[in-house]
């Protein structure tokens, strides 16, 4: 048994609190290697940025849970070295899909839990979340549940049709459950492809695709629930923003990314200036990642040595982490 607080970690209570006050969103970046935690930590510690290390199963599978766990670890002690005193990172288990999942994390230094159980029946949603929130909170380990599902693959949990969350039901979710945030479905999407071109419109000037809007309304309508109890930390998943400066290095450089498109920036900081304080962001440094390595190739076609190619990858994703942080969020030196 390891403890979260052993480590230097924090858990997201005070995290969300100031977030909503404050009115900005703190990120929440998903990592699976080497690359990615360092450019997420250099770009927090940096900014000094409270930031959230997301683990997701499919991480898991890819890297080892016990090598990523070590690396969460490691990031503290890594954004210490860089110069940021009290630094604010939690690690997070990200779409935990069972009680037996979160508690292994629980157990093994994480200090907040997702449990997606989104895809229950209601009444089963709330049961998973409420035995995930009772353990978790022995340990002080904080738990975001889900309400609403998201379009297309959620995970392994496939959806025809996005069903928003329902305002109604929020409150008693969050009471019987006692989960310490929400994360709802108000039009967004994993992946890169989070509108078809058929659900876009064109600018007349530009002929880009431009998405429809998300539904505020169905986010309001959330808040207002919350009003009574001052509030609640809401949470968005699927909040890529797809850059098409990415989007276009992949493709001039042998990729095939065709219409892809996601959040539109000023959706994200319209989100982040309300109840929303954690927004979810992978599929961006997937792309920059990816669109980094493809330029390298292209422009070095001798090279072999990973730490050349990776390199770039990650000077690439500092950028992109930092802008988020910096110019979209507005979580920038929230964690002095
Ligand atoms: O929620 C989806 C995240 O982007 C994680 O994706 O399951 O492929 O690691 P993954
Ligand atoms: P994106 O695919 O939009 O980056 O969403 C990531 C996410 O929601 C992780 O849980
Ligand atoms: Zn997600």
């Amino acid at each position: 048994m390891v403890n979260y607080k052993e480590l230097g970690l924090v858990n997201t209570k005070e995290m969300f609190a100031k977030a909503l006050k404050g009115g900005y969103a703190v990120p929440a970046f998903n990592f699976n290697n080497l690359e990615q935690l360092q450019a997420i930590v250099t770009a927090a510690a940096t900014e000094k940025s409270p930031v959230i290390l997301q683990v997701s199963k499919g991480a898991r599978n890819y890297a080892n849970g016990t090598i990523l766990r070590y690396l969460g670890m490691a990031a503290v002690e890594y954004a210490k070295e860089l110069g940021w005193e009290k630094p604010q990172i939690v690690l997070h288990l990200d779409h935990g899909d069972s009680f037996e999942l979160c508690k292994d994390c629980i157990d093994n230094g994480f200090s907040s839990v997702m449990i997606d159980g989104s895809h229950l029946p209601y009444e089963e949603n709330v049961a998973l979340t409420k035995k995930v929130c009772d353990y978790a909170h022995k340990f002080d380990v904080t738990v975001e549940g889900e309400l609403g599902v998201l379009a297309g693959v959620e995970d392994e949990v496939s959806a025809d049709h996005h069903t928003y969350t329902n305002p109604e039901e929020v409150v008693d979710f969050a009471t019987r459950t006692g989960c310490d945030s929400l994360a709802i479905s108000i039009g967004t999407s994993h992946g890169a492809y989070k509108f078809t071109p058929e659900q876009c419109t064109r600018d007349p000037k530009t002929g880009k695709l431009v998405p429809p809007p998300l539904a505020f309304d169905v986010l309001e309508g959330v808040m207002k629930k919350f009003e009574k109890q001052g509030g609640f930390p809401i949470v968005l998943h699927g909040s890529s923003s797809v850059p098409e400066e990415y989007v276009e290095m992949c493709n001039t450089y042998g990729g095939k990314l065709p219409n892809a498109i996601g959040i539109p920036e000023s959706e994200l900081t319209k989100a982040s200036k309300s109840a929303v304080c954690k927004i979810n962001i992978d599929s961006d440094s997937r792309l920059a990642f990816t669109g980094a390595v493809r330029k390298h190739f292209a422009e070095h076609p001798d090279h072999f040595d990973p730490r050349q190619y990776c390199g770039d990858a990650r000077k690439e994703m500092i950028k992109m982490y930092t802008h988020k942080i910096v110019n979209v969020l507005g979580s920038k030196g929230k964690a002095e």
